[in-house]
């Protein structure tokens, strides 16, 4: 079966070990397993936990606890709404192969995560893209939306907030969406890799799952919460789908690994000390990052309201490409060709921003000495 290589992480393989400074990472500053366990004040006790823990394939959907504790995090999930997988990647493709059938029509916007649209396209689905424009910071045109959907569309991906944008659709508009996908009895599928990270503390966004009764939403460890490394990730979706993907998890998970269930425990039950963490670096580094962008007359970007990536718009005349393989061998400054998302985004950059802020100033100062040259080149 022929699937479209993943352009965001072929290229991140390819160029990302040997980065001096790293500007494509997309996860808030990762945490050691010592960081999480002494922000949780019980150390000695959890890690003689991980000591006596039988390492059988334990409870096959995630421990019920585990699912306690996502479902807590939604208004209207219980334990049965929820599945555990290896990571929000693993979330989507499995929620994909459970979803969609040859002939099928599906609706993702884009740019977004690439298995939002290949995935579909690979298992025979006809995709429709619906593109985020720069010129409407990047929100979803509910108008062209109307236009695109059929009587035959079964499920419309969403993903909020938006990688590689930032950019986050507020409850207004995820209602409009739900209205639009409930006229023609569609699934909403909403990627939420990153909705714990809205910068603005005054602005609450409420998960797609808790706003339409067919709505499928996946959810991981990694971005917000720092703990990529656990792999693991989520579904919340009705009863009914989570046990028709249980039966399609069969054949790829069996089950998600225990110590795995037990870290990811630990950092749900102090999630309120780890968002305060990572909000914290979120903020600061986005700061950062609008200084610099204020300062360069010829780099663009939509102020980034949620998670951890931007997308900057730039006028010089080079490949996205080119410009991040000259960037890298230049002094090793990494970032994120547009062209990963799309031919359409070849004039644009994407930006990781959530670690050390000291860090991110050093390697955009190298950015900024890389467009003096580009500068010079043109005279
Ligand atoms: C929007 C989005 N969804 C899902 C993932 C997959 O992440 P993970 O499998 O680590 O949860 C990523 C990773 O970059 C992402 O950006």
């Amino acid at each position: 079966m022929y699937i479209a290589p993943f352009g965001v992480e072929q290229w991140m393989n390819e160029w990302e070990t040997g980065a001096v400074a790293n500007l494509a990472e997309t996860c808030v500053d990762s945490m050691t397993a010592a960081e999480l366990l002494d922000l949780s004040g019980r150390r000695e006790e959890i890690l003689e936990q991980m000591m006596d823990l039988r390492l059988s394939y334990g409870d096959i959907l995630g421990s019920d606890e585990i699912r306690e504790l996502i479902a807590s995090l939604y208004d209207s999930a219980d334990r049965e709404n929820v599945v555990v997988m290896n990571g929000g990647a693993a979330a989507n493709f499995i929620a994909m192969f459970t979803l969609v059938s040859p002939g099928d029509e599906v609706i993702s916007v884009y740019p977004t995560y690439q298995q939002l649209y290949s995935i579909p396209e690979a298992f025979g689905a006809s995709v429709k893209l619906l593109r985020l424009r720069y010129e409407d910071d990047f929100q979803l045109d509910i108008g062209a939306l109307e236009k695109l959907v059929t009587d035959r569309t079964k499920v419309i991906c969403v993903n909020n907030s938006n990688n590689p944008t930032g950019s986050l659709m507020k409850e207004p508009l995820l209602r409009e969406i739900t209205r639009v996908a409930d006229s023609v009895g569609a699934w909403l599928y909403c990627d939420e890799a990153y909705r714990f990270m809205v910068h603005d503390p005054g602005v609450k966004v409420p998960s797609a799952a808790d706003l339409y009764e067919k709505s499928i939403v996946s959810c991981g460890l990694s971005k917000c919460f720092s703990l990529a490394g656990l792999r693991l990730g989520w579904l919340v979706a009705p009863k009914q789908f989570i046990r028709d993907v249980a039966d399609h998890r069969d054949y790829t998970t069996i089950s998600c690994g225990r110590l795995d269930d037990l870290l990811g425990r630990v950092a749900i039950k102090n999630r309120e000390k780890i968002f305060a963490r990572n909000l914290k670096i979120v903020r600061k580094c986005a700061s950062v990052l609008e200084e610099w962008v204020r300062n360069e007359p010829r780099v663009g970007c939509v102020k980034p309201e949620c998670g951890t990536t931007a997308f900057l718009r730039y006028d010089y005349d080079i490949a996205s490409e080119d410009f991040c393989k000259r960037l890298f061998k230049k002094d090793g400054t990494f970032l994120l060709p547009g062209k990963c998302f799309g031919p359409e985004f070849d004039r644009f950059l994407r930006v990781g921003y959530a670690y050390e802020p000291g860090v991110l100033a050093s390697g955009l100062k190298k950015v900024s000495g890389f467009l003096r040259e580009l500068e010079a080149e043109e005279t």
